[in-house]
């Protein structure tokens, strides 16, 4: 597999799309087990988990709906640690909504935590997180075990692009994941 550079950084290949796929077949699998019966609700974080969100409906047999909330926190290769808010949910009633938050990485883990207190406002009747990737080296918030409940890739504390995620707008297209070279 080719290197694939963006402006003067290099990345290689780190994680497969067959490899992606297999742990995205699992996790609609859970998914359908732990939400049936239940009125869900994903909420997809803009604009890193558009295909996470996408491949993992695709594979799930259980209705729901989907919304999408677009936020910023990252800088070319750093998180800012600010959190700004581009959209939200639309106001109306979750009460009854078991919410499903689902991003692309969660790094520091202040979007993520940012998210969860918004969402834990609208009061719903329960919220989650499903991540494809998570740092566990760069975490630097305390976030309950059981906030994120699905985590399907834990990976090194390094920066990838690819399948939704990107460095300055660049590498959303690839389907593999790239890692940069050291
Ligand atoms: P956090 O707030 O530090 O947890 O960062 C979360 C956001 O930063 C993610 O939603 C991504 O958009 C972005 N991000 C974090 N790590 C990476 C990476 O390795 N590659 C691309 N984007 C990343
Ligand atoms: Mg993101």
């Amino acid at each position: 597999m080719k290197d694939y550079s963006i402006g003067d950084k290099t990345f290689e290949l780190y994680i497969s799309e067959a490899q992606i796929q297999h742990k995205i077949h699992d996790l609609a699998a859970q998914l359908d087990t732990d939400y049936a019966e239940k009125d869900l609700l994903i909420v997809g974080i803009l604009n890193g988990s558009f295909r996470f969100v996408s491949d993992t409906i695709k594979q799930m047999s259980t209705p729901c709906e989907v919304e999408f909330v677009k936020v910023k926190s990252y800088e070319g290769l750093k998180s800012s640690g600010n959190v700004s808010v581009n959209f939200f949910l639309p106001a109306g009633d979750y009460s009854k909504k078991h919410i499903l938050l689902m991003e692309d990485i969660i790094d520091t883990g202040h979007t993520i935590q940012y998210l969860i207190e918004q969402i834990k406002a609208l009061n719903p009747a329960s919220l989650s997180v499903a991540t494809l990737f998570y740092k566990p080296e760069a975490v630097q918030i305390h976030l309950e075990e059981k906030a994120v409940a699905y985590i399907c890739f834990k990976i090194e504390n390094l920066f990838i692009v690819g399948y939704g995620l990107d460095y300055e707008g660049q590498g959303r297209t690839l389907n593999d994941v790239y890692v940069l070279k050291k």
